[in-house]
């Protein structure tokens, strides 16, 4: 069977977060990386079309021969993975994996959590799906999960309005709205792979004792766990540290802005996803 490199997809540029700290602490392996920017946002889409456009990708991975592929994405974890999983991979090809990034975050949370109330900002579609209250609520039957959806914040980040006095404006609305739920949370997820860029803003609306967790390292510690226990894959992954980048959308703009969620420079090219 032939060797290829890990598969990494988000809408568009979040994905890049996860990313980065994967490829930091399993440097060996070839890795693709693929933009859906000319579909983002993801975040306010139905199930339908989250699910369809997320499939779309994963089949484009598996023609590039990524025998494993991540969807560092949280609304396509939480509205397309299980599908994918349980009714298509078994047709496209049942010897590859697809992953996601809400399991292994729920896995670990109520390790950062005293008082087991943990409060969750993300996208709307993943609000909706209820999948972290789903997650968490398996790994730690006692946890209380908040959630708020933040609708603005994708696009102030996917255009670069992320430092602007309107980023203020919305971090402070979203925030409050989640803190004014319960006063005894006392860790916050950031449940969108975009929301990092804003880590710093959001930090300062919330209490000290109140922890902020991103998860670009739990994803890469849960991946290399993942590898030792499944030898079977990790055989089947080239390993020649090369990385490759792809966006459905402009290569100019792809590679002006990934820069700032993947902290080096990026070269891309571009996909037209055709089936
Ligand atoms: N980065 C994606 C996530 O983690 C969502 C961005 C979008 O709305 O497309 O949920």
């Amino acid at each position: 069977m032939h060797s290829g490199p890990i598969g990494i997809f988000d809408s568009g540029y979040g994905g890049l977060t996860v990313m980065k700290e994967i490829v930091q602490q399993l440097p060996q392996y070839n890795y693709i990386y693929l933009g859906d920017n000319a579909r983002a946002p993801y975040g306010t889409r139905s199930f339908e079309t989250v699910y369809r456009y997320t499939l779309e990708c994963v089949e484009w991975f598996f023609k590039q021969g990524c025998p494993l592929v991540i969807l560092a994405c949280n609304t396509a974890s939480a509205k397309a993975l299980r599908s994918i999983q349980q009714n298509d991979l078994q047709h496209l090809n049942p010897n590859n994996r697809v992953l996601g990034v809400i399991r292994p975050t729920a896995e670990v949370i109520g390790q950062y959590s005293q008082t087991k109330n943990v409060g969750v900002l993300a996208t709307a579609g993943t609000v909706q799906s209820g999948s972290y209250e789903i997650e968490i609520t398996k790994f730690y039957p006692e946890a209380n999960v908040y959630q708020q959806a933040c609708p603005m914040w994708v696009p102030l980040i996917e255009n670069n309005e992320h430092e602007s006095a309107g980023a203020d404006y919305f971090v402070k609305e979203y925030v409050d709205a989640l803190l004014q739920q319960s006063n005894k949370i006392d860790t916050v997820l950031l449940g969108c792979t975009h929301y990092p860029l804003l880590h710093k803003k959001i930090k300062e609306q919330l209490p000290d004792a109140v922890q902020l967790l991103s998860q670009g390292k739990i994803v890469a510690e849960s991946l290399a766990d993942y590898l030792q226990r499944h030898p079977g894959i990790e055989e089947r992954l080239s390993k020649g540290a090369e990385r490759r980048f792809f966006t459905t959308d402009s290569v100019a703009d792809f590679d002006k802005h990934a820069g700032l969620f993947y902290g080096a420079e990026v070269h891309s090219a571009h996909v037209e996803l055709v089936n």
